[in-house]
Parts: structure tokens; sequence; C-alpha cells
């Protein structure tokens, strides 16, 4: 198939290019690069021996898109593009807004100009809010707390109107848990911008010295040892959720929203020895107070990815960390 992917040079896009490519589509990135490189064309055509095709572009520019679409006759879209940290969300919700909703609407004008109807869009667990009950699974109650998490559901919501108007649509929201690693070859991973906000990237920096010490945010949480768990799900993994979701939708119209992440929660220090352990580096760390918003816990129930989309997870914390140091300590 030829696959359009928006934000297709950042990180989990770029993995998925490479399932895609290696799986026989031909994948059209489309991206403005506002937190990504063009670099990445030339490491993906290293995995894949397949130059991607690049588009510079903004989902906000409904013409552009519309002409992209077009010209390489794109049969499915898979909507990666926009801002995603939680923290700056709350300074510059305006952007995030602009970039995640309007850039959504933006796009999905541009899609019924030229009548391509299916889509599968990048959600969030953040749009469960803290959990109820566990594992979370899809009818869990919605419940965001910050602006970044409300435009997750803002567009999950406008997906849902819109395949209700229309049943040509074929849309899937995949929300994603806790994605960590890399590509086994190390040549792309995680590279966030100043210090890292998530844990996985802030322990590799650590472990390769470029960091002092991890601050473990909180030892007292109903938790086996007391630190948060999560249910950190390898991105190649997500990145073969994708390749099932595309093309789950060649034979299904309508609206699903489906959780990707393992079923399974590691906690902090959990997190911390299986690095050491796969880094053969040390970790230090320091017990600091909760980071206010965090939940105790937050895992998934998987069931529904197996039952529609015939996938699981299957690569193991051991796989997430050897990849992520790959990366971490090749020349990036
Ligand atoms: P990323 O920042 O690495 O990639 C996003 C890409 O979108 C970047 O290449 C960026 O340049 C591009 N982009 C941003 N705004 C754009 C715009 N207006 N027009 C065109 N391109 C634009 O992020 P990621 O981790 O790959 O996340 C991809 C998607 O998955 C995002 O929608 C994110 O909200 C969602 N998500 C990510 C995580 C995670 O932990 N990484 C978890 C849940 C959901
Ligand atoms: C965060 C985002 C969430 C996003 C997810 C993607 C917040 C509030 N939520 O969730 O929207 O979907 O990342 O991966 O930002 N921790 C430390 N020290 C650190 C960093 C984290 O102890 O330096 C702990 C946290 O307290 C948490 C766990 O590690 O218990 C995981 O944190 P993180 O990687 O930021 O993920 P989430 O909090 O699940």
């Amino acid at each position: 198939m030829e696959l359009l992917l928006t934000g297709g040079m950042g990180y989990i896009g770029s993995h998925t290019a490479v399932s895609l490519t290696l799986a026989g589509h031909r994948v059209v990135l489309y991206d403005n690069l506002v937190k990504s490189a063009e670099v990445m064309v030339e490491r993906l055509e290293r995995i894949t021996g397949i130059s991607p095709l690049f588009v510079s572009g903004d989902v906000r520019d409904t013409d552009h898109l519309t002409d992209t679409l077009r010209h390489y006759a794109i049969d499915a879209v898979i909507h990666f593009a926009g801002l995603k940290v939680v923290g700056e969300s709350l300074e510059i919700p305006l952007e995030y807004y602009a970039n995640n909703v309007q850039g959504t609407i933006s796009l999905l004008q541009a899609m019924r100009e030229v009548g391509t109807r299916s889509l599968v869009f990048s959600s969030s667990a953040n749009v469960y809010g803290e959990p109820r009950y566990l594992p979370v699974d899809e009818a869990h109650p919605t419940g965001v707390t910050n602006p970044y998490g409300r435009t997750k559901l803002h567009v999950e919501e406008i997906l849902f109107d819109l395949a209700r108007s229309d049943p040509s649509w074929r849309i899937i929201c995949l929300r994603y848990f806790n994605p960590v690693g890399a590509h086994e070859s190390g040549l792309i991973g995680e590279t966030p911008q100043g210090i890292p906000n998530n844990l996985m990237p802030y322990i590799a920096r650590v472990a390769s010295g470029e960091l002092a010490e991890l601050l473990v945010f909180g030892d007292d949480y109903p938790t086996p040892d007391g630190t948060g768990v999560r249910d950190f799900i390898h991105v190649m993994d997500l990145a073969e959720g994708h390749a099932s979701a595309v093309a789950y939708l060649t034979g299904h119209s309508g609206w699903q929203a489906i959780n990707l992440g393992t079923g399974q929660g590691y906690s902090v220090l959990e997190m911390v020895r299986a690095f050491e352990a796969a880094s053969g580096r040390p970790v230090p760390y320091r017990i600091a107070p909760r980071r206010p918003g965090d939940s105790a816990s937050c895992y998934a129930n998987p069931e529904k990815a197996l039952r529609l989309l015939d996938w699981s997870a299957r690569r193991s914390l051991a796989d997430m960390c050897a990849s992520t140091w790959a990366f971490q300590s090749g020349s990036h």
C-alpha cells in the first residue's frame, strides 16, 4: 500500500516506517521537522535498503497535504505529527491545540477532498487520566488532566463523530502506553531535546555519564517497591502494531480505540536494574519527592489488540534496554 506518515521523521514514526517498508509498503514521510531532522532519511535507507520519500510540510497546510495525498495516490494515513510534552502543554496550550487539534482537522479535510478515508491516529494512555482500575482496558472512563491529553481526547472525539457521520471512514485510535527502546541497528531512537522528561531516556543519559544521577520521583507509592509502575513497550513492537492496524482497516469501517501496551508493569527501580544489566554501567539514583500529576501504577489490558489486530508485544524489557543503550552509546 501507499502510506502517508505525518510526523514520520519522529521517534515512533521513523520506527514504524522501518516496519512498513520491510513489510513491502511504500511510505511517504510528511513532516515539518520541528522535532526531527532530515538525516533520518539516510538512516532509514541504511536500515531498510530503500530510501523513504520525504515531503517537508506542516499538517496545518491543508492544500499542501491535499496535493501530497493526490500526488502519491495515498491509500491510508498514519497520523503521528503533533507535540507531546505534558509539562510544555501547560505552558503553551495554544500551540498544542493548533498543532494537534487544528492539524488533525486540516488533515481530515485534505483526506476528504481526495477520498482517502483510512486513518490510524497516535493517541495516548494519557486520555485515561488517573487509572480507576488495572489493567486499563478501552472501556475505562477517560479523564484527562492536562492540555496535551485533552488534545488527544478532542481528536479521538472528532474522529468518532466523523466516522459516525459517514460510514466510509475507517479509523483506529491507538492508545500507546510508554514507548521506549530503539531499532536494533542503533541508528535511530529517541532523541529528546534538552534534559529528558521521561524515565528511559533519562536513565540512558545517566548510564552514559551525561547526567550525574536519576531522581526517582517517589518511593512511597502503593506498589511492590514503592516506586511508580508503567507499561513500557518496545518501539518496534509498537511499530508493528501500526502495520497490523493498517491491515485491519482494509477490511473494516467505523471507529475503534485500541490499547498498545504489553499488559506488564515495571517499576522505576526495576527499570534502573534492567538498564544496568543491559549496559554494564551503573545508574546512580536518589529518591526525590513525587512528581505532581503522576499515578502510582498504569498498565494496559492489551486483549483488544490481540483480538482485533492479531497483534501482541513480544520483545522483552532486556531488549528495550539493550536497544536504548545501543542507540545512546552510538555516535548520535
Ligand atoms: P516526536 O516528537 O519524535 O515526533 C513527532 C513528529 O511530528 C516530529 O518529527 C515533528 O517534527 C512532527 N511534527 C510536529 N508537529 C508537526 C506539524 N504541525 N506538521 C508536521 N509535522 C509535525 O514524537 P513521537 O514520540 O514520535 O510521537 C508521535 C505521536 O505519538 C505524537 O502524536 C505523540 O503525541 C504520540 N504519543 C507519543 C508517546 C511517546 O511516549 N513517545 C506516547 C503516546 C502518544
Ligand atoms: C509520561 C507522560 C505521558 C506520556 C508518557 C509517554 C507525564 C505526566 N506523563 O508518562 O503523557 O504519554 O510519558 O512515555 O509527563 N520518573 C522518575 N524520574 C524521572 C522520570 C520519570 O522517577 O526522571 C518516574 C515517573 O515518576 C513515573 C515513571 O518514572 O513513575 C515513568 O515516567 P515517564 O517516563 O515520564 O512516563 P509517564 O509518567 O507514564
